[in-house]
């Protein structure tokens, strides 16, 4: 066990500072937790450096680093597995034994002029104390960062090349170069939260699988470790049910008033044209190429709201007498034949997505189909419910319970907890600080439920940046979400007694896609927000101060993006400290 490392953020972060760099501080992004700087630099070279381990299970993050220092130096670069790891000229990946274990997904790095050793008890801490040893050096150690083994020569600009700049990448990838140093230092570094995720909207803006590579490379550049995909909505169905044909055939086929959504897939002609879907095959393999980089992928199926590109799949599912599939309709939840192609859907998405969690959606359900429907009447009767709100705790109990019954859990928007407490049920809190939703934090708290925290107000990435858009692209709506704001969000509300703040496990930044028009669109609208999101989930909270955070994003964090070939916001006069 290394000695403790004095705790330095404090007096690094505690002054305001001007927006830029105290000397000689590395602008690390999440900042860590413990770092004390060391005397002197270590060279990374491909000539005189290896990357070694002994454990398997540190193979993949040393293949990785390897993978990127030789996208910067352009030359080929493989780690040694080795019985005893060399003192000089190496960086050493180590297993942490029992007992020296940073927590989960932690890690210690610490550099020498001989060396840099770090040592992890999991594979996400071996990947995360590579990218701090990446960001420890220049930009151009993330030269051409995002994805680069899977896609050579992609280029997500394409289809809007001549639109305004959120719709290009912006940035030439750098030229390579021959070896940098890094500053000796020695730091000690785990999350504060085990949720730190992102929600996109396929279903709304359809992105590749590759493109989807792209974003949880970026977000393993952020330490972020969860990816929320919104799979179904009214718009489109996007992931084949092999049992129902029919909602990739039909429920696939986009319908939205997205005009400038000009996206024709695939460009290979093997799906009928503005069919946008994944095959189990292709997620099969994202959610792989995620979990080998820390990021588990969580699906969202949702129900029994957002609904109508189901129910023009399969209308058997309609409420009687409602003939008519508009785009709020919900499903019947009274008939049987509902419960059995549901979980024959989730017997699949199980099948392809191994996270605990499959999210059910469960919210802006609107119920007014149910109170006219024969079969929705009779299951009120058959529960002695008086309104339609309580069949909705119904099909949740339901649904969710089929789920246990997997070996899996539920989760839902906060919706989920209009009923009632649901045990074992996941809640993400959208609707902020609202009197009703700060009662349904308190009491699913109290009942030992999970609680992700992701409020309109400060985790919407599909909401402007700005108030002014003369330079900027709208947003859905008129609130503006800015740097500032983002980065001044405190997942625990300050009504929770600290014995119940370990139920709020996380935060999640949600990027809905109805206003969304190009990939590199959907990248402006998440960089830098979500760099303060990824610092506001990893990093300690005391002595967090915006201005030196944009000093970070100014003095290196940026430039890094710009060689990552990541296309993102400028923080302009409005985002100023
Ligand atoms: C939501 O924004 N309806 C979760
Ligand atoms: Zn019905």
């Amino acid at each position: 066990m290394t000695p403790r490392l004095i705790p330095v953020l404090l007096l690094l972060t505690s002054s305001l500072a001007p927006a830029s760099l105290p000397a000689g501080r590395p602008a690390l992004v999440p900042t860590p937790w413990q770092m004390m700087p060391g005397e002197g630099k270590f060279r990374i070279d491909p000539a005189t450096v290896t990357i070694c381990y002994r454990d398997d299970r540190l193979a993949f993050a040393a293949t990785w680093l390897a993978g990127q220092l030789a996208r910067t130096f352009d030359t080929e670069m493989k780690p040694v597995q080795v019985e005893s790891t060399p003192d000089r000229n190496c960086i050493r990946f180590e297993l942490a034994t029992e007992g020296a274990v940073p927590p989960a997904e932690g890690y210690r790095l610490v550099v020498t002029p001989q060396r840099a050793t770090i040592l992890a008890g999991d594979t996400s801490g071996a990947l995360y104390g590579a990218i701090t040893l990446l960001q420890l050096g220049p930009s151009v150690a993330f030269r051409d960062f995002a994805l680069c083994d899977s896609v050579p020569g992609h280029d997500p600009g394409e289809e809007n090349r001549q639109g305004p700049r959120w719709h290009r990448v912006q940035y030439p990838v750098p030229e390579p170069i021959d070896g940098y140093s890094v500053p000796c230092v020695s730091i000690e570094d785990s999350p504060r939260f085990t949720w730190r995720g992102l929600l996109i909207d396929p279903a709304r803006f359809y992105v590749s699988i590759e493109e989807m590579k792209r974003y949880v490379d970026i977000m393993l550049l952020h330490k972020l470790n969860t990816l929320q995909i919104h799979l179904t909505d009214g718009q489109g169905w996007r992931i084949e049910i092999k049992a129902f044909p029919a909602l990739v055939t039909t429920g696939a086929i986009g319908v939205g008033n997205q005009p400038q959504n000009v996206r024709t897939y695939p460009l290979d002609g093997s799906k009928p044209k503005g069919c946008y879907y994944y095959t189990q095959l292709e997620l099969k393999g994202l959610v792989a190429y995620a979990a080998a980089r820390g990021v588990t992928v969580v699906p969202e199926i949702e129900m029994p709201g957002h609904t109508a590109a189901l129910l023009r799949s399969c209308p058997e599912l309609l409420c009687q007498g409602s003939d008519e599939i508009k785009p709020g309709n919900s499903i019947c939840v009274g008939q049987e034949r509902t419960y059995e192609v549901l979980t024959a859907i989730l017997d699949e998405v199980m099948e392809v997505f191994p996270s605990r969690y499959i999210h059910l959606g469960t919210d802006e359900c609107w119920r007014g189909n149910w109170e006219h429907c024969t079969h929705c009447r009779a299951k009120m009767l058959e529960l002695g419910a008086t309104d339609t709100l309580a069949l909705h705790g119904y099909f949740v109990e339901r649904v969710s319970e089929y789920l246990q019954a997997k070996g899996r859990k539920a989760a839902g928007w906060d919706e989920i907890f209009e009923t009632g407490d649901k045990p074992g049920i996941l809640g993400m809190f959208w609707r902020g600080h609202s009197p009703e939703a700060v009662r349904m934090v308190e009491r699913a708290a109290r009942q030992g439920q999970l609680l992700v925290m992701t409020p309109t107000t400060h985790c919407y990435l599909d909401y402007r940046q700005a108030q002014d858009l003369s330079n900027d692209p709208p947003g859905l709506g008129n609130s503006v979400v800015s740097l500032e704001k983002v980065y001044g969000f405190e997942p625990i509300p300050d009504y929770l007694v600290p014995e119940l703040h370990r139920n709020v496990i996380g935060l999640q930044g949600n990027l809905w896609g109805e206003v969304l028009f190009s990939f590199p669109h959907m990248q402006y609208q998440t960089w830098p927000r979500a760099c303060a999101l990824a610092e506001v989930g990893w990093s300690n909270p005391e002595g967090r101060d915006y201005r030196e955070f944009v000093g970070r994003l100014q003095g290196g964090h940026l430039d890094r993006l710009r060689a990552a070939g990541v296309t993102f916001r400028e923080p302009g006069p409005e985002d100023a400290p």
